[in-house]
């Protein structure tokens, strides 16, 4: 399994395509169209929203688990794109029967709440939070009812009804675009009944079988429902645990746990950034590392190494090994630190994660500050090719957060990964 283990765009996309190479399926458990995946191969870019990030190697079997939210439209146009630049996904890619779908009215609810709340979380505006609240408040449309024409048809009025009305009651109006979208996604309807799967029946015959599986987190654990800064968090369980039940396996089949950190931190969207860059090195890291939001464009915030996030993460996910991804952006900075402990106003420090996210904006962290390597690492294939300062920073994660490094990535190709052991 691959997790981020911040607050997402660790870079998971690159990690799982590379791995990919050896799995025979490739399932996401949860989200949505939130995330973006870049993914380079060769001269072109990807940018994977709904699909897995294995999609990119030929004969894989792709699933979308249970626990993801589909955005039909959305889906198919990413399926179609890929199919016009020589993808063909038809017999590859599967999504469970029991997904939920998200409406086109999950969508322009997102922003109607988005536009109205006092404290804005910043999504994506992709409509997660109000489909996987109609999923919890049990009037959720999952791919099931498109088997039931009229129940289905019923389920989409209701739930078109029911946002019209949330809409007026937040005093905003429908432009007509809720009638417009719902006959698009009817429309598609046979084409998802043609994918339609059971992921789990699939995943574990696959695993009987001697074949091997990868299963994909989108977002990062600081983004956890449970676990993340909330409410500055997705709606679902980007968490290890949470693989288990988006694709419907028990969690005694999952034997490996790859977190994936990005060797410094960023964070898109609102809520605290403890170890975040002063306004000029913020600018500079987001050139370095061209830190713009795969889905949104919007700027990412930059800041230095969280240990304290990293350990917690370690904890939370029951890391088997650690990808540290970007480490080739610090390649010219002289010094580079790493967030220890987080400190409070009244002295105390502490090196746990705390649950309260408001005193969590008001920490300073205590800092590490090691000799940058000022060469250029996009060239290195092992441990051993690294500057000695690289190593020693690597080496320092590795020892604060008490996992193994498996994977070391130093580029956006394919062929620039340092592979562990
Ligand atoms: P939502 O998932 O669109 O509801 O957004 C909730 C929070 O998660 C916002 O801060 C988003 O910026 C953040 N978020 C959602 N998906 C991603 C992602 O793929 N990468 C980074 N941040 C994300």
């Amino acid at each position: 399994m691959i997790v981020g283990c911040q607050w997402g765009d660790e870079g998971k996309g690159k990690i799982v395509d590379v791995l990919a190479e050896d799995a025979d399926i490739v399932a996401r458990y949860q989200g949505g169209a939130n995330a973006g995946h870049t993914v380079h191969v060769g001269d072109e870019e990807f940018i994977l929203h709904q699909i897995p990030s294995g999609v990119l190697h030929d004969g894989k079997r792709c699933l979308l688990g249970n626990g993801v939210v589909l955005d039909l439209l959305q889906f198919f146009e990413e399926f179609d794109a890929l199919a016009e630049r020589g993808i063909d996904l038809a017999a590859r890619v599967g999504v469970s029967e029991r997904a939920h779908l998200l409406m086109p009215y999950h969508r322009v609810l997102d922003k109607a709440s988005e536009r109205r709340a006092s404290e804005k979380i910043g999504t994506t505006g992709r409509g997660i939070g109000p489909a996987y609240e109609d999923k919890a408040g049990r009037r959720g449309i999952r791919v099931a009812d498109i088997r039931n024409p009229e129940r289905f048809e019923q389920l989409v009025a209701d739930g078109v009804e029911r946002a019209r009305a949330k809409l007026s009651a937040m005093g905003q109006e429908d432009d007509g675009t809720l009638d417009a979208a719902v006959t698009r996604t009817l429309e598609l309807r046979d084409r998802l009944d043609v994918i339609a799967t059971d992921p789990g029946w699939e995943i574990v015959h696959a695993l009987d079988a001697g074949k091997s599986v990868l299963l994909e987190g989108a977002q990062g654990t600081a983004l956890d429902l449970d676990h993340g800064t909330y409410p500055f968090v997705t709606s679902s369980n980007t968490t290890a645990a949470g693989a288990a039940t988006g694709v419907g396996i028990g969690p005694t089949r999952i034997t490996d746990v790859f977190g994936v950190v990005k060797a410094y931190t960023t964070r898109v969207g609102n809520g605290p950034l403890p170890t975040g860059f002063d306004e000029e090195m913020d600018e500079r890291m987001r050139q370095l590392g061209g830190e713009f939001g795969a889905t949104t464009g919007r700027p990412r915030r930059c800041g230095w190494f969280d240990a304290v996030l990293a350990r917690f993460s370690a904890r939370v996910n029951g890391l088997t090994g650690l990808a540290v991804t970007k480490l080739d952006v610090l390649d010219t900075l002289p010094e580079i630190s790493i967030g220890l402990e987080y400190c409070t106003e009244d002295g105390g420090c502490t090196r746990e994660f705390p649950a309260d996210t408001f005193a969590l904006a008001r920490v300073e962290p205590n800092y590490e500050t090691l000799p940058g390597w000022e060469e250029d690492t996009t060239g290195c294939r092992s441990l051993e090719d690294l500057p000695r300062n690289a190593r020693a920073y690597l080496d320092r994660i590795q020892e604060l957060t008490e996992t193994p490094i498996r994977m070391v990535s130093v580029g956006t190709r394919r062929s620039q990964i340092i592979h562990v052991d």
